[in-house]
């Protein structure tokens, strides 16, 4: 098991599969945004070479990223070599669901265990006014799809936008009253590309539960985390409701992650810009053996936790640049 020296255990390893995207999210990237050529990303062997490494220095969970990980061409063959690998115990991705309708099965059927899906309102218009273009009803299929397909249980992503969604809190929250789903309401994080809008438009947690309390009264909490999401509950309902406020209450001391981004850097922490480049030494010839001390003192130096409340932005990537 790889340990930092704080002694967290590093076991949850990110991998961004390309920085492109069929959506752009106001929060997450200008709409003019160019994105890499393909050959600057790790090819698929690359790929599947950085996990058999990762996990034979005790990565056993994996989630797949983006930009958006379903544009990505070989994502079934990649889900495929991924799941084989010997180590990987949970593989899952992070996805905006526009592609899920007809990638589902064939995703579960290679090994894909779990989806979260981004959906930020359920209102239609509100919905193409975020992702600029999106059409909501081709997520949600999206979403009923990939249960269809038994990868559950379905976790639901929604970050909040002032001016944009905050008065749809009430009828994302209301989607768990009756489904086993869990909805995550999350605070923006400020990177490049849209910093304004993430920094001035911000809703924090303490705020979206409050405008939920006032519509289904105190939410019963779980006293428990899953991963970074503080987990609570609409009295009586099925589903949960969680809260990940990266920015006012942060989650650094129980931080098990690393991440690797589409063009081959290992990156510690989110929102830190220090990066680790592992895909030039790897091409220049750098032997497994030099890669995996490079990846051990990498999660050794892992940054403590963020710096945002002193003002510190990472300006180095956009978010989609980075994964989530
Ligand atoms: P699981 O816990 O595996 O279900 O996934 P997750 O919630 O970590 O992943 P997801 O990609 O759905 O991310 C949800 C939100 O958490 C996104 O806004 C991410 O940017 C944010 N997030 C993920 N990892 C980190 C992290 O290490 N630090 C911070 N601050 N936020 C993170
Ligand atoms: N802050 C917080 N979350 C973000 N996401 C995208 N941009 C931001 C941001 N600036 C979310 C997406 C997706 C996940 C990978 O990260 O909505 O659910
Ligand atoms: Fe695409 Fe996800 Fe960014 Fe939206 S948040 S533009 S879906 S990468």
């Amino acid at each position: 098991m790889a340990l930092d020296r704080f002694g967290r255990k590093i076991h949850y390893l990110r991998i961004s599969l390309t920085d492109h995207c069929n959506l752009r999210c106001i929060y997450c990237m200008p709409e003019d945004q160019t994105f890499r050529p393909n050959a600057e990303l790790m090819q698929d062997d690359e790929i599947f070479l950085f996990a058999r490494l990762f996990a034979d220095l005790g990565f056993d969970k994996i989630r797949l990223t983006g930009g958006e990980p379903t544009v990505r061409a070989n994502i079934v063959e990649i889900v495929r070599g991924i799941a084989s690998t010997p180590g990987i115990r949970n593989i899952s991705m992070t996805t905006n669901g526009l592609l899920l309708p007809r990638l589902a099965k064939p995703l579960a059927e290679a090994g894909l265990q779990r989806v979260n899906v981004s959906i930020d309102t359920l209102d239609p218009e509100k919905f193409k006014r975020l992702t600029r273009w999106g059409k909501l009803e081709q997520v949600w299929e999206g979403i009923l799809a990939a249960e269809a397909a038994g990868i559950t249980p379905v976790k639901l992503n929604a970050v909040v936008v002032k001016g944009y969604n905050e008065e749809d809190v009430i009828d994302l929250a209301a989607v768990t009253l009756d489904r086993p789903w869990q909805l995550r309401f999350i605070e923006m994080m400020p990177f490049a590309g849209v910093t304004d809008v993430q920094t001035q438009q911000i809703v924090t947690a303490a705020q979206i539960q409050a405008k939920i309390e006032s519509e289904f009264g105190p939410l019963e909490a779980d006293n428990r985390y899953d991963g970074e999401a503080r987990i609570f509950r609409i009295r009586g309902a099925q589903g949960e409701i969680g809260f990940i406020s990266s920015v006012t209450v942060p989650f650094c001391s129980a931080c098990t992650r690393a991440r690797l981004t589409a063009d081959g850097v290992l990156r510690m922490c989110l929102l830190r810009e220090k990066e680790i480049d592992l895909l030039t030494p790897l091409r220049n010839g750098a032997s497994l053996e030099e890669l995996r001390q490079m990846i051990l003192d990498a999660v050794w130096n892992k940054p403590w936790g963020h710096g945002l409340d002193e003002g510190y932005i990472p300006l180095n990537r956009a978010m989609n640049q980075i994964g989530g």
